[in-house]
């Protein structure tokens, strides 16, 4: 029998959660034969609604769920950990001024950086949702002396799922037939998403849809206002899909993406330009539990032009949390 791996999970009260934990429990990320032991972390305030998920949790009854820890306590929730899937942030509030988001969650992952120094597992793979997911995780790294950046990652793989199926949608052809797509840079309006080096049956997706000007006016924008227009038609922002995306995220980091490229926030060595320390969407492969960038890879004018916004972007990011 294997042994329980320990498994944080903060924001647990939230509707993010309300998916993740479920799916977690039942063996999407880890294998149906992996136990685990859930660590959920949430404010104070939120302890009672906690509860309640762990009620549903139990009446579950799932095989692989061995125990859950509910706390408000990073050090409790971060002790010995083999993953984290960092959901909890600071939501914008009526009048907050996006400088005020950025301090605000700036604190919260400054504390849960040295949380995570202290108490998880060296070897740990640490997935940060919560928005700002980029400027989050970058802090969180920065905070976090004694436990190994590379270790950190940030989710824009909502993003990339997100256009992978309007594009496989244009093309007419099936999700999983596309190759070599990436959406570069911030989980936000800037993100690239990037069909450059895409292929379907070792074709360019491009010449495949051959239309230039849906890409750029149509599906670069659609996938940028996606989030909008969910919470538009629903009421509330996406959970479910981004539960899901979390769940992809971590999976393929765990058991490897069979060669294919994935979308991952990764803290930047300097490559492409991108200012080294700041948490970028680009492409990896995975493979036996770690990842590796994807490198050399040429960028045309257009391509070039939207590195470039996504990285100003960052950059005014880390600028105005440095102070803060
Ligand atoms: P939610 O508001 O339903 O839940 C957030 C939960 O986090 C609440 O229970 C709250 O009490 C908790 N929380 C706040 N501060 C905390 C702290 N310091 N420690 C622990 N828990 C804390 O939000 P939802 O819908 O579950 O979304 C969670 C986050 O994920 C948001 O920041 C959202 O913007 C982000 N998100 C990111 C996506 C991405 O692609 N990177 C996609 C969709 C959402």
């Amino acid at each position: 029998n294997k042994l329980p791996k320990n498994v944080v999970v903060t924001g647990a009260a939230g509707q993010i959660c309300y998916s993740l934990l479920f799916r977690l429990a039942k063996g999407d990320v880890f294998g149906t034969r992996q136990p685990l032991r859930l660590h959920l972390l949430d404010l104070p305030q939120a302890q009672q609604a906690v509860r309640g998920v762990v009620m549903e949790l139990e009446d579950c009854a799932f095989p692989l769920l061995t125990n859950v820890v509910i706390t408000d306590d990073p050090k409790i929730a971060f002790k010995d950990v083999d993953a984290g899937f960092l959901v909890g942030s600071r939501p914008r509030s009526k009048g907050m001024e996006r400088r005020d988001l950025l301090s605000a969650n700036a604190d919260i992952f400054r504390i849960q950086g040295r949380a995570l120094s202290e108490a998880a597992k060296r070897d740990a793979k640490i997935l940060v949702v919560g928005n700002p997911a980029n400027t989050n995780a970058m802090i969180l790294g920065d905070n976090a002396p004694d436990f190994p950046t590379e270790n950190i990652t940030s989710m824009i793989r909502l993003d990339h799922n997100r256009a992978l199926t309007q594009l496989a949608r244009r093309a007419g052809v099936a999700v999983g037939d596309i190759e070599k797509f990436v959406v570069w840079g911030n989980h936000s309006p800037t993100m690239f998403a990037d069909w450059s080096h895409a292929l379907v049956d070792g074709r360019p997706l491009s010449e495949l849809i051959g239309d230039e000007t849906w890409y750029r006016n149509t599906l670069i924008p659609e996938v940028a206002r996606r989030g909008t227009a969910i919470i538009e038609a629903r009421g509330s922002s996406s959970a479910a899909s981004a539960a899901n995306a979390a769940i992809d995220h971590m999976r393929d980091w765990v058991h490897g993406s069979k060669g294919d490229w994935v979308s991952m926030g990764l803290r930047s060595d300097g490559a492409y330009g991108i200012p080294e320390g700041l948490v970028f969407g680009m492409p990896a492969i995975c493979k036996s539990g770690q990842y590796e960038r994807v490198v050399d890879l040429q960028f045309g004018q257009f391509a070039k032009q939207m590195l470039e916004r996504t990285i100003t972007e960052l950059s005014e990011e880390r600028e105005a949390v440095r102070g803060s």
